[in-house]
């Protein structure tokens, strides 16, 4: 049998390889699911062996590190931005100015998209990767290395030649990845972000890595630096060089001999920059040779061998003709604007996002309103602004019930969205129904997207109880449903009556309850009746619970085709009742809500909450009227602010830790006396 770290090792560099197949080349060699068990080996043997675990193993790509605040680094050598050309006369003279310096020696450009992310330098020694930093201002910018770990197309590993090198490049997320990100957020009732580099920004500078590693970031490279300069001769040179190390290089990329070339490349991304699956505002020209770069030199800002020539912003007019709402997946209402067919950058756009309300409100927006809308990318176009207003114009009011179901909707306090919150809805089925059956739900093998798909089509389920009342011959009525497979399924739905109430309550679809507050739930209230009756006082009792969750939940359990739906799962026969497996810390802050805000004299945030929690207090994020006590340190700001308007308590570290020794006193004092 081979030695642990032997076996550590290789799995380790089988996975590094499978690594830039697939995020690097994007020719994948093995299946998901092989990659994964390669992944769960090596994590296994990692955890049975932490003497071997190692900072760049690919187990830590999913992140987990959870910090205070980032780090301030200074760079190798500054990070400088690029001067813009916004036109081909601004590239032509660019050209012009190059060739005039050169004194009419021959020179030629590489031409690459101008990528519209972030831009950052990771630093490698001995081959691993060992700081990662953000541009900042371009002197000093954030220590992101922990972050910069969850990107799977960096590597970690390198096999290079010199002991300490830099590699510079963009930080992405994909417009897929911010649609979905943004489409969760919306349902959380989270602000959104503006376009994918906010929120590859954002990302990158998480404090919690897992969360970076689920999102998905992208790092494309441009620069390769040894001792603070291009490491070969030629800028091609280098980003081959780069491809060779392993480093994702943008494809799109060419040696042009002049300004022609130059020009070409850049009309031809202005047209096709849909088609790339990220966005990109414009392309950079460098001039190839680093020897003539280094002659050329750098203004104050930006060096003179290089420019970014910009595209064109895509916005046009048109008429708002009608406010529509959709209903999402978790019942969030979101309005959308119908327009008046209009091209814009090639594409004829007739609806936008408005997200929400308050962005409505924002925008004083009114159906007939003229309105400039921009796309970005494929990102959906959104309005910009109001250009005028005509008499007569039609305000718009969100309903207070769903336009699918009917059902009253609630905007929860300090929430953006409205939500309709029958988990029957129709709107809702389907998401209701796949959440329900998934693996680490209900975990009904075999109910996947492709039969919930059917059985909402056909009418056999309405609802997430239906699923219990299933007959064979309701499904072997359907597609590529053969006897085997449908008393397979009956058999699996059968089992899942069988599963921990936790499961039960994380698949109702409570809003902000997922499977860790379920579990939580399932752990302090014992079971789905104590829950259906504890108030949001009782509900508080738990740990992580706080006025959002707590008044969800009421709210869940208070709609009528909720609590219908409830009663048809008991009488199925599922799992209603578990052990109560957590007794709440009570003490003298029982049924208080903090909000920790600014800079505490001696406590950091971690230590502040840890006590009030000890003491049976509750510590959530944001202030709200449910708020009891704002405990606000040096440069508290806006959350002090919404405390003295609402008229909630203030009190200082001091006055905290007051509080707890009292109470301390007075329980120790009572036990000796
Ligand atoms: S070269 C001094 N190449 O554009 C050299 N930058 O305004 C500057 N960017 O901060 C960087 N794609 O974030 C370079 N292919 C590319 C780029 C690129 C995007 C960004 C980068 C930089 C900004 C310059």
């Amino acid at each position: 049998m081979r030695a642990v770290p032997d076996e550590i090792e290789a799995l380790r560099a089988e996975l590094r390889r499978h690594e830039h197949l697939y995020y690097v080349l994007d020719a994948p060699e093995i299946s998901d699911a092989e990659y994964d068990g390669l992944m769960r080996r090596l994590k296994a043997l990692e955890d049975a062996h932490p003497e071997f675990d190692t900072p760049d193993s690919p187990t830590k790509r999913v992140g987990g590190a959870v910090r205070e605040g980032f780090v301030k680094v200074r760079h190798s050598s500054p990070m400088l931005s690029l001067d813009n050309a916004l036109n081909e006369g601004e590239l032509t003279e660019f050209d012009r100015r190059v060739r005039e310096l050169l004194a009419g020696e021959a020179y030629s450009y590489v031409a690459e998209l101008k990528l519209d992310g972030l831009s950052m330098a990771a630093q490698y020694e001995d081959g691993r990767l060992t700081l990662a930093i953000t541009r900042g201002d371009g002197q000093v910018g954030e220590d992101v290395t922990e972050n910069a770990r969850t990107i799977r197309s960096l590597p970690m590993v390198v096999n290079s030649p010199w002991p300490k090198f830099e590699v510079r490049g963009e930080v992405l997320m994909s417009r897929t990845a911010f649609e979905r990100l943004n489409a969760e957020r919306a349902e959380a009732g989270l602000e959104l972000y503006k376009n994918p580099r906010n929120s590859a920004a954002g990302t990158l500078r998480m404090l919690d890595t897992a969360l970076t590693a689920s999102r998905r970031l992208d790092f494309f490279a441009y620069f390769l630096l040894v001792d603070g300069q291009p490491a070969l001769p030629s800028h091609w040179e280098n980003l081959e060089r780069l491809r060779a190390l392993g480093f994702k290089v943008n494809p799109n990329v060419i040696r042009a001999p002049g300004l022609d070339e130059l020009a070409a490349f850049c009309r031809t991304w202005a047209e096709r920059r849909e088609q790339l699956p990220y966005e990109i505002d414009g392309v950079v020209a460098k001039v190839d040779s680093i020897e003539q770069q280094r002659r050329l030199g750098w203004t104050a800002k930006s060096p003179r061998w290089a420019i970014a020539f910009k595209f064109t912003a895509r916005q046009a007019e048109t008429v708002l003709e009608n406010i529509e709402v959709q209903v999402g997946r978790t019942g969030a209402l979101t309005p959308v604007a119908r327009l008046r067919p209009v091209v814009v950058g090639g594409v004829t756009v007739s609806n936008a996002t408005l997200h929400n309300e308050d962005e409505i409100a924002r925008l004083d927006l009114a159906i007939g309103d003229t309105v400039l809308i921009e796309r970005s990318g494929d990102v959906i176009p959104k309005v910009v602004e109001v250009k005028s207003r005509p008499a007569g114009r039609r305000p718009f009011h969100m309903p207070d019930t769903c336009p699918v179901c009917g059902s009253t909707v609630v905007r929860a306090e300090g929430e953006v969205a409205r939500r309709c919150l029958n988990a029957s809805c129709p709107a809702r089925l389907r998401e209701s129904l796949t959440h329900f059956a998934s693996r680490s739900v209900m975990d009904i093998d075999g109910m996947g997207e492709a039969l919930v798909d059917q059985l909402v089509d056909k009418g056999l389920a309405t609802s997430i109880a239906d699923i219990y009342q299933l007959t064979l011959a309701q499904l072997l009525e359907l597609d590529r449903m053969g006897d085997k497979s449908a008393s397979k399924i009956l058999a699996n739905v059968e089992a899942s009556k069988h599963r921990p109430v936790a499961r039960l309550l994380s698949g109702l679809g409570i809003p902000f309850v997922g499977e860790r507050t379920a579990q939580i739930l399932a752990d302090t209230f014992g079971g789905v009746d104590a829950l259906v009756q504890a108030d949001e006082a009782q509900l508080q009792t738990a740990e992580e619970v706080g006025p959002k969750v707590s008044e969800s939940i009421r709210r869940f359990f208070a709609e009528p085709h909720n609590r219908e739906l409830v009663e048809r799962l008991r009488a199925a026969g599922l799992q209603f009742q578990g052990e109560i497996r957590k007794t709440t810390a009570t003490g003298p802050l029982t049924g208080l809500v903090f909000v920790l805000t600014g800079t505490l004299p001696t406590l950091s945030r971690e230590e502040a909450k840890q006590k009030i929690e000890a003491a049976g207090g509750k510590v959530t994020g944001s202030v709200s009227k449910k708020t009891s006590v704002v405990v606000a340190g040096e440069d508290a700001g806006s959350k002090l602010d919404k405390a003295r308007e609402l008229g909630i308590e203030v009190w200082s570290e001091a006055r905290l830790l007051e509080s707890l020794a009292a109470a301390q006193s007075s329980l120790f004092g009572g036990a000796s006396a």
